[in-house]
């Protein structure tokens, strides 16, 4: 590897040197020597149709071609507009107003920064504390790492830093093995909220979550009526909603959204990652009228001041077109369906706390430890994994095959 790379994540001191990838076809990355890959990450969670995807490679080279970028404020362009129009049709009909930016962090930073300056705008002055799940991984800006608490395995390092934001526990959910712990749970965890909520609910500005998947922390797994409940709980204290679908978008976890499990309608919905299909980088926050015409006036300070270089990037949203294109039809629902069902029929006998939803799955091992020696073996076996700690999930693109679940089963399996 050429040395003058830092990788993201990575140790670089004990960390192996990275396998150079020459080639993505499908599920699979091909190395320099010629070794295939199944990507069973999906690349980060952001490939679904497979890598290289003929027919959103075909669009962002004619994109490419045609009108590469340009600044997204006095100008427009179809690939974006296109883009909103499709995205229309599968959104909750309340969220009608779409703020582009360009990755997963930026999506949350603009839903936060949005609500914040809701309330200021509306003479609201004194709701400055955000609320979230202990567990819940948006993103490595401030303003996401501050939303993800000082606990946060990844960022206590910067917590002196972070603004103030309040965490509701749910450590002990762990998915479907606990689910009856879990609703015995629910009732107690609502409750501590209530009490909290009586003393400063008039000070949070906005609850933020990844509905029912906590992913980064370690695909974790909570009830879609322990959503609703805390939704509308934090409702009474006129506390906004930013749901985090930047993982979950796009029928990963078995429905176009996460929040499609239940009656719960956020201000605020983030997507980025399956968004382009894994092909370029780009991000929606998708919120309401409500919260968009708080920022109307003839007061300039009441602007929304946020943009990124690429907000839009009309190659970015073209691909992301073709992407949703491919999502809708019948063979990739098909497939997502049967890819659900994979797992739902398909054990790892050795290991505990399975749970699965949708396209996800995961289970955990006794320490991270044997988490790495199950990855490095079924990296010598062709499949990529990538450990959560002691947590090993599955999250393939769409296009994987039967044969490709099996063998990762049977890898994995055997080493367990
Ligand atoms: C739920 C969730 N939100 C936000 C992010 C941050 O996205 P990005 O890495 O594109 O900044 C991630 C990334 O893994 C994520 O899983």
């Amino acid at each position: 590897m050429n040395k003058m790379i830092w990788r993201p994540f990575t140790q670089e001191k004990t960390a192996s040197r990275p396998i150079k990838i020459k080639k993505g076809c499908g599920a699979y990355l091909i190395s320099e020597d010629g070794s295939k890959y199944t990507d069973m990450t999906s690349s980060w969670f952001v490939n679904m149709h497979g890598h290289a995807h003929p027919e959103i490679a075909e669009v962002v080279g004619e994109q490419a071609k045609t009108l590469e970028h340009v600044i997204f404020t006095k100008f427009s362009h179809d690939p974006a507009e296109k883009l909103v129009n499709d995205l229309s049709k599968i959104m909750p009909r309340q969220l009608n107003r779409y703020f582009f930016s360009d990755n997963g962090s930026t999506a949350v930073e603009v839903a936060l920064k949005a609500a914040y300056q809701f309330f200021k705008n509306t003479g609201v002055e004194n709701r400055n504390i955000f609320l979230s799940l202990d567990g819940g991984y948006y993103g490595d800006t401030f303003g996401a790492m501050s939303v993800a608490g000082v606990n946060s395995k990844y960022h206590s390092v910067f917590s002196d830093l972070f603004f103030k934001t309040l965490m509701v526990d749910v450590s002990e959910y762990h998915g479907e093995s606990e689910i009856n712990l879990l609703e015995e749970r629910e009732d107690e965890i609502i409750r501590a909220l209530d009490k909290k909520l009586k003393e400063v609910g008039e000070k949070i500005c906005a609850l933020i979550v990844e509905p029912l998947l906590q992913g980064s922390f370690g695909m974790r797994l909570y009830r879609a009526e322990f959503l609703e409940r805390l939704v509308n709980k934090v409702r009474e204290y006129d506390i906004l909603v930013i749901f985090d679908e930047i993982m979950t978008g796009f029928y990963r976890t078995g429905k176009m959204f996460a929040m499609n499990y239940c009656n719960a309608v956020p201000d605020f919905v983030c997507l980025s990652k399956g968004l382009t299909g894994g092909f370029l980088p780009l991000a929606l926050t998708v919120t309401s009228e409500k919260i968009y015409d708080a920022f109307l006036s003839d007061d300039k300070r009441k602007t929304f001041l946020h943009g990124h270089s690429y907000t839009a990037n009309p190659i970015s949203c073209a691909a992301a077109c073709k992407s949703l294109e491919i999502l809708l039809r019948e063979d990739t629902l098909k497939r997502i369906k049967e890819i659900s069902d994979f797992h739902r029929n398909h054990n790892f006998p050795n290991a505990t706390k399975r749970r699965s939803l949708g396209t996800v799955t995961a289970f955990d091992v006794d320490s991270d430890e044997k988490a790495n020696f199950i990855v490095d073996k079924a990296l010598e076996n062709g499949i990529f994994l990538r450990p959560l700690a002691n947590t090993i999930y599955i999250f393939p693109p769409y296009c994987v095959s039967d044969e490709d679940l099996e063998k990762t089963y049977t890898t994995i399996n055997k080493y367990l």
